[in-house]
C-alpha cells in the first residue's frame, strides 16, 4: 500500500444495511418471474442490487435446490468482492454457502448454493460438462460490458436451451441476464423476446465540468497521468468533504499516480491549505483487475472521520463494483483496451479514449448517495472529436483464438455460423482458425488435434500452452511453467513514480535481469520466481528489489496448478515426449520458440526489427527489456506482447537461433483464408464460395488501395 496513513487507519467491521436498495421492492416478482421463463432479462442503475440481492432473493425461495446458482461477471476483482460481500450479508463464511471461482483460484465446498464466477470460468466449465448439470440457474451478470466470454455464452446457453428440450435434464436451466445499460430489446430478440424486467433506479444530479487538461494531441501521451493527478489534488484541496474515485487505465499508471498524489499530500498543511477544514487527511487507494482479495477490502469500507477516500481505480469500478459515499469522480478520459490492431496485425495493449457512453456512466457514480460533481481532465473537444458514441463489443475487437478452439473442442464446428449477439468480423475468425493450424490445435479440415485437445486444458493464452507442452514434453516443465505463471499475473515489476523513487526500482530491475544473464526478459521471470521462492524471507526479499510480493504469491501458486495440469496429462500414453540436447537456457528459448514463433521478428535497420507473420511490421525493443541498447548483438528474437504508443513496441522477449524457428516459419504462410473459410463453413456451397471470395478480394484490393493512399 501507498502510505503511512493508510496503516494507521482503523476501520469499523460490519455490513452496512442493504435493505433500502430499489430491488427489494421487486422480489416477488422477480423470483416468480425466474420460475416461470426459460430466459429473463434484469436492467437497472449499477448500484440498485442486482448481483448482491438477486441470488439471495433466488436461493430463499428454494431455488437452488436443483442445482448451484452460478452468477458470472467479466472481472476477477469484481467476482471476488461481491462473493464476499454476499457471504458477509447471509452471515456466512466465505466458501461455504456462497463461494467464488476465478482463474487459479476456487473458494468453493459441496455445499456451495450461489457460486460467483468469471465468464472465462463458466466457458471452462462448460468444456467438462457441456449440459452444466451443477447448476440450476446461470446468471449472466454485466452484460453491458460485452466482454468476449460472455458474448460466447450467450450463444453457447442459446444453443443449449435448444438441446435440453430433450429429457436429458429432469430441471431445465434458467439463465438470466443482467445489465446497467445495454441495448436489451436486441438481447430480449436474441433470447425468443424473452421478458425483461427493470429495476428503477435512485440517483442524484451530478454536475458535470470539463478541465480542459488534454485535448486530441495528448493521445499516446502520458500526460494524462499527471494532470489526472493535479486534478485529484485540487478537489481535495478545495472541495467539501466527500471521497474521490479517479478513473485511470491500469496497474502501473494507477500505482505511478497514487505515489505522486502521496507524494504530494505529504506537504499539504490542513491548517492553511484546505478549504473544508473538516478535511484532516487523505487515504489513497488503488483498485485494479489482478489485485489479491486483502486489498480489496479496504476499498469499500467508510474511512474514519476526517479522512477523505480517494479510490484510484481503472474502469472497474464504472460499473462492476459500487463504492459507497463517492462524491467527487475524476475522469482520465481513457481505458485500456487489449485490441485487435489491423494495420499491425497483432494484438496490442493500447491506451485509448473511452466512450462518452462510458463517461456518463462514470460521471453517475458520483451521485449514487447524494449530489457530486464529475471533473473531466479533457476538454469539449476531445470529447466531440475522440470519443466515439458508444463502446465496441470485445468479440468485434480482439483475438479469437483460444474462444474458437473451446467452441472446436465443445463440437461447434461451424464458428462462422454460431449464434453470435454481435457476429466478429468474419477475417477475425479466420485468422483465429489460421493461428490455431499454424500451433498445431487443428488440423486442415478445422478438426481439433489431439494437441488442441491438451492445449484447451491449460487456462493460458495459445501460445503459451503450446510452449509448456512443449517443455512438458522434454521433461523440463520446471523451466517454462514458473515463466507461464510470471506471465499469468500482475507485472511484478513496481515502477514507482517520482524520479528518485523510479530511478532506484529501475537499477534494482536491471541487477535482477543482469544476474539472470541479461539477455532474456523469460529467463529474469524465471530467476525472480526462483529467487524469491527460496529466500527465506521472500516478502522482504520482493522489497528490497521493487518487485510486487503480492504478485509473487499468485504466481507461485498459478505454477503449482499448472504444474498439476502438466502432471495429469503426462500420463495420457500419446501426450508427446521429445529429446533435446542442450544447455538449459537453450531449451527454455526452443520450448518458447514453439509457442511464439507467430511472434518472430529480424533485425532490420539500425535498432528496429521487422516481424515474419508476413506483415513486416517494424517494431522496437521496449525500452523495460534487458535487451534495450543490446539491438546491435541481436538477430532473431521472439516477443511475448506489443505495446503501441508512437511507435511499435515489443516487451519481454529473448534472442532465438534461425535454426528453431526456421521450420515453424513456413507454417506461417501454408495456409491461406480461403483455404481455411471453407474448414470454417460446414456445409459451404461451392457457389456461396465463390462469392465470398469475390467479396474478400474486393476487400483486399480496397486495403491495398488505402495502405498505399496512407
Ligand atoms: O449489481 P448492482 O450494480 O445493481 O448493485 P450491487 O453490486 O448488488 O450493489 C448493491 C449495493 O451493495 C451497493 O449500493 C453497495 O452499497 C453495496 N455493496 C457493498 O457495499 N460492497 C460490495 N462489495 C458490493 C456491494
Ligand atoms: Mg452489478
Amino acid at each position: 500500500m501507498f502510505t503511512e496513513m493508510n496503516r494507521k487507519v482503523k476501520y469499523d467491521k460490519g455490513v452496512s444495511c442493504t435493505s433500502h436498495l430499489p430491488i427489494h421492492e421487486q422480489q416477488t416478482t422477480l423470483v416468480q418471474a425466474v420460475r416461470d421463463h426459460p430466459f429473463l432479462i434484469v436492467t437497472g442503475e449499477t448500484g440498485s442490487g442486482k448481483t448482491t440481492q438477486l441470488p439471495q432473493f433466488l436461493y430463499g425461495a428454494g431455488l437452488a435446490k436443483h442445482g448451484m446458482i452460478g452468477v458470472t461477471q467479466p472481472r476477477r476483482v469484481a467476482t471476488i468482492a461481491v462473493a464476499q460481500r454476499v457471504a458477509e450479508e447471509m452471515n456466512c463464511s466465505l466458501g461455504s454457502i456462497v463461494g467464488y471461482q476465478v482463474r487459479f483460484d476456487d473458494c468453493t465446498s459441496q455445499g456451495t448454493a450461489i457460486k460467483y464466477l468469471t465468464d472465462g470460468c463458466l466457458l471452462r466449465q462448460i468444456l467438462a460438462d457441456p449440459h452444466l448439470t451443477k447448476y440450476g440457474i446461470i446468471i449472466l451478470d454485466e452484460a453491458h460490458e460485452r466482454s468476449l466470454s460472455t458474448d460466447i455464452l450467450f450463444g453457447l446457453l442459446k444453443k443449449l436451451f435448444q438441446l435440453q428440450m430433450s429429457p436429458d435434464r429432469k430441471h431445465p436451466l434458467k439463465v438470466v441476464v443482467m445489465s446497467a445499460t445495454l441495448d436489451i430489446e436486441k438481447l430480449s430478440g436474441f433470447f425468443g423476446n424473452c421478458p425483461i424486467i427493470t429495476i428503477p433506479g435512485r440517483t442524484y444530479p451530478v454536475r458535470e465540468k470539463f478541465c480542459n487538461l488534454l485535448g486530441p494531441k495528448d493521445i499516446g501521451s502520458s500526460a494524462y497521468i499527471t494532470e489526472t493527478v493535479r486534478v485529484t489534488l485540487d478537489i481535495h484541496l478545495s472541495e467539501p468533504a466527500g471521497d474521490i474515485l479517479v478513473f485511470l487505465t491500469g496497474q502501473s499508471e494507477i500505482e505511478k499516480a497514487c505515489n505522486m498524489l502521496f507524494q504530494k499530500a505529504e506537504s499539504i498543511d490542513y491548517r492553511y491549505d484546505v478549504q473544508d477544514t473538516s478535511v484532516e487527511g487523505l487515504l489513497i487507494l488503488a483498485l485494479y483487475g489482478s489485485m489479491s482479495t486483502e486489498q480489496q477490502r479496504n476499498i469499500f469500507l467508510p474511512p474514519p472521520a476526517g479522512i477523505r477516500k480517494c479510490v484510484v481505480s481503472t474502469n472497474i469500478a464504472a460499473t462492476s463494483l459500487t463504492i459507497d459515499g463517492i462524491r467527487y469522480v475524476v475522469d482520465s478520459g481513457f481505458v485500456k483496451q487489449l485490441n485487435h490492431n489491423p494495420r499491425a496485425h497483432l494484438d496490442v495493449l493500447e491506451v485509448v479514449p473511452i466512450a462518452k457512453s462510458e463517461a456518463v456512466q462514470r460521471a453517475g457514480r458520483a451521485g449514487r448517495t447524494a449530489s457530486g460533481k464529475c471533473f473531466r481532465v479533457y476538454s469539449k473537444e476531445f470529447w466531440d472529436t475522440c470519443m466515439p458514441d458508444h463502446m465496441i463489443p470485445e468479440i468485434k475487437r480482439s483475438s479469437l483464438t483460444s474462444v474458437i478452439l473451446t467452441l472446436k473442442c465443445l463440437a461447434v464446428h461451424d464458428v462462422i455460423r454460431f449464434p453470435y449477439l454481435d457476429h466478429p468480423e468474419e477475417r477475425h475468425i479466420l485468422e483465429a482458425l489460421k493461428q490455431l493450424y499454424q500451433c498445431g490445435a487443428i488440423d486442415r479440415n478445422g478438426h481439433v488435434t489431439r494437441l488442441g485437445h491438451f492445449i484447451v486444458e491449460f487456462p493460458l493464452p495459445c501460445n503459451l500452452a503450446c510452449a509448456a507442452i512443449k517443455a512438458a514434453s522434454l521433461d523440463c516443465e520446471d523451466l517454462l511453467l514458473p515463466v507461464a505463471a510470471m506471465l499469468s499475473v500482475e507485472n511484478v515489476f513496481i515502477r514507482p513514480g517520482g524520479s528518485q523513487k523510479e530511478k532506484e526500482a529501475e537499477e534494482r530491475h536491471q541487477e535482477l535481469s543482469l544476474q539472470a544473464g541479461g539477455c532474456n526478459d523469460f529467463a529474469t521471470l524465471w530467476f525472480i520466481f526462483q529467487q524469491c521462492k527460496g529466500s527465506n524471507s521472500p516478502a522482504a526479499w520482493c522489497k528490497k528489489n521493487s518487485v510486487h510480493w503480492r504478485a509473487l504469491k499468485s504466481a507461485f501458486s498459478v505454477e503449482k496448478q499448472l504444474q498439476e495440469i502438466t502432471s495429469r496429462l503426462k500420463q495420457f500414453k500419446d501426450f508427446p515426449r521429445e529429446r533435446f540436447d542442450g544447455s538449459r537456457n537453450e531449451i527454455l528459448r526452443q520450448c518458447l520458440c514453439a509457442g511464439y514463433f507467430t511472434n518472430v521478428a529480424r533485425r532490420s535497420a539500425g535498432r528496429t526489427f521487422y516481424t515474419m507473420d508476413g506483415h513486416g511490421n517494424v517494431v522496437h525493443i521496449h525500452p523495460s527489456s534487458a535487451l534495450y541498447n543490446q539491438e546491435a548483438q541481436l538477430e532473431w528474437i521472439i516477443f511475448h506482447d506489443v505495446v503501441v504508443t508512437s511507435k511499435i513496441y515489443v516487451r519481454t522477449l529473448c534472442p532465438v537461433r534461425y535454426e528453431w524457428v526456421k521450420d515453424l516459419l513456413p507454417k506461417l504462410h501454408e495456409v491461406n483464408a480461403y483455404e481455411l473459410s471453407t474448414v470454417a463453413r460446414e456445409e459451404v456451397t461451392e457457389e456461396e464460395l465463390s462469392k465470398w471470395r469475390r467479396k474478400e478480394a474486393i476487400k483486399l484490393q480496397h486495403e491495398a488501395a488505402m495502405e498505399e493512399s496512407i
